[in-house]
């Protein structure tokens, strides 16, 4: 299952209300967090766990534990948005972040900046809400890749078929997770419908 579109009603109404513009800075980056929590929720399903023991007040009985490390990388700086609800549901997770920017000549993202984890033996969590060409994603996953990244998920909110047919041409063993498979992308690579610019609505820099 390379490509996940979430299929849940509250999946479905965040993801309603964050393409609303009408939705301010606020509340957006409060849904966002939600959304965020729901894909990692769905991305997190195949994770391996292990037989444990506990004991409740009463007796003891058997348990699970997830039994692989996680790591999450936040692309700067919209995936900044998604990053707390991931911190929150897996307390050890180790953060990375990626920074990238666009060259004028090319049109494609050039690094500017990365700090990674060991990401070895782990699960790694790509944190970028809008995979619109996918050429983003593609640079963070090669960096990851090169970093000794081995299972890779990505996690968006919505996602254009451009951006998902590149990223599983170059990467086809990457799950991703989106709330969304939209239409496409217009003139200026933007997914419509969509929901504009994740992190100008995050940071409220529009
Ligand atoms: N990035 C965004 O924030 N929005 C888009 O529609 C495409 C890329």
């Amino acid at each position: 299952m390379p490509l996940t579109v979430v299929d849940h009603p509250v999946a479905r109404h965040l993801l309603t209300r964050l393409r609303n513009q009408e939705t301010e800075p606020y509340d957006f980056r409060a849904l966002a967090e939600q959304l965020a929590g729901v894909l990692a929720l769905e991305a997190s399903r195949s994770l391996p766990t292990q037989d444990i023991t506990v004991r409740t007040p009463l007796e003891e009985t058997s348990g699970e534990r997830i039994a692989v490390g996680i790591s999450a990388v936040a692309v700067l700086r919209a995936g900044l948005g998604m990053l707390d609800a991931i911190a929150r549901m897996f307390p050890d997770v180790t953060v990375g972040t990626i920074g990238l920017e666009r060259d004028e000549q090319t049109a494609e993202p050039r690094g500017y900046y990365s700090k990674l984890p060991d990401l070895h033996s782990r699960v790694t969590m790509l944190l970028d809400p809008m995979l619109a060409t996918g050429g983003t994603a593609c640079y963070a996953l090669r960096l990851l890749r090169d970093s000794g990244a081995e299972r890779m998920q990505m996690l968006c909110a919505v996602a254009a078929p451009e951006g998902v047919e590149r990223v599983l041409r170059d990467f086809p063993e990457v799950e991703i997770f989106t709330a969304a498979l939209d239409r496409g992308l217009d003139e200026k690579r933007f997914i419509r419908p969509g929901l504009g610019d994740f992190g100008d609505r995050l940071f409220g820099t529009t």
